[in-house]
């Protein structure tokens, strides 16, 4: 049988952070007149920070100079960092923990393949740091998703084959991303926005170890 690992996003799959993100973004568009919603916020879902912007000016048609951009970047991310600094292992969606156990106690590799720049900080403020032998995240890659780079290198980091890998996303460019690696796609959320997934379920609630063990046995 084959190494089957697993891959997992972190913003809106461990950690309810997509809601910090989006507090953050809605104040910065507040300040620049842009009109943002919840459903402007899906399109931010396992979007780089700076393409979250580029977006963000497109959506107001405002063009400014790299200084004022690189500007805007800094002041959305310290008001994300201001809203993530309380975080505690009390965010860590329902039975996240109770699935990276199981799959630690039967020596599953595991790997974070998440878009953030935050993700270190965030798994070490909830205390789920040691479930993964590696880290991929928004400071290793070149090409963010939907292109598969992010999760390639994760299963490379696991020494896995990309076939045998299993990736859990919230975003509609993280399930592409895992699609075009190859991998199983799951999709954590509505699966009217995650279509795309190989399965679908609302939160880890949903999966249970028959499901689990079907995946490692691939
Ligand atoms: C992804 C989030 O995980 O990380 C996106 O889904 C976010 O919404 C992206 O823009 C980058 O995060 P950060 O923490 O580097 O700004
Ligand atoms: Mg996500």
């Amino acid at each position: 049988m084959n190494k089957t690992g697993f891959i997992f996003d972190l913003d809106g799959v461990i950690v309810d952070t997509a809601k910090y993100h989006y507090l953050a973004w809605k104040n910065l568009a507040d300040e620049l007149g842009i009109e943002f919603n919840k459903d402007d916020n899906e399109k931010f879902k396992g979007v780089s920070r700076k393409r979250c912007l580029e977006i963000l000016l497109e959506m107001g048609g405002l063009s400014v100079s790299e200084k004022q951009f690189d500007a805007w970047l800094v002041e959305k991310n310290e008001d994300y960092l201001e809203y993530i600094k309380k975080m505690d292992e009390t965010e860590i969606l329902p039975d996240v923990e109770k699935v990276l156990q199981y799959l630690k106690k039967k020596n599953i590799p595991m790997a974070l393949g998440s878009a953030s720049k935050n993700a270190r900080p965030i798994l070490e403020k909830v205390q789920l740091l040691s479930y993964f032998e590696a880290i991929v995240d928004g400071n290793s890659v070149t090409k963010a998703k939907p292109d598969p780079e992010v999760f390639l290198i994760a299963a490379d980091h696991l020494n896995v084959e990309a076939a045998n890998c299993v990736v859990f996303e919230d975003a509609v460019a993280g399930v592409a991303a895992a699609n075009a690696a190859e991998m199983v796609s799951i999709g954590i959320g509505a699966s009217e926005v995650l279509q795309e997934a190989d399965y679908n379920f609302n939160d880890f609630t949903e999966i249970n170890v028959a499901f689990l063990d079907k995946l490692i046995e691939n």
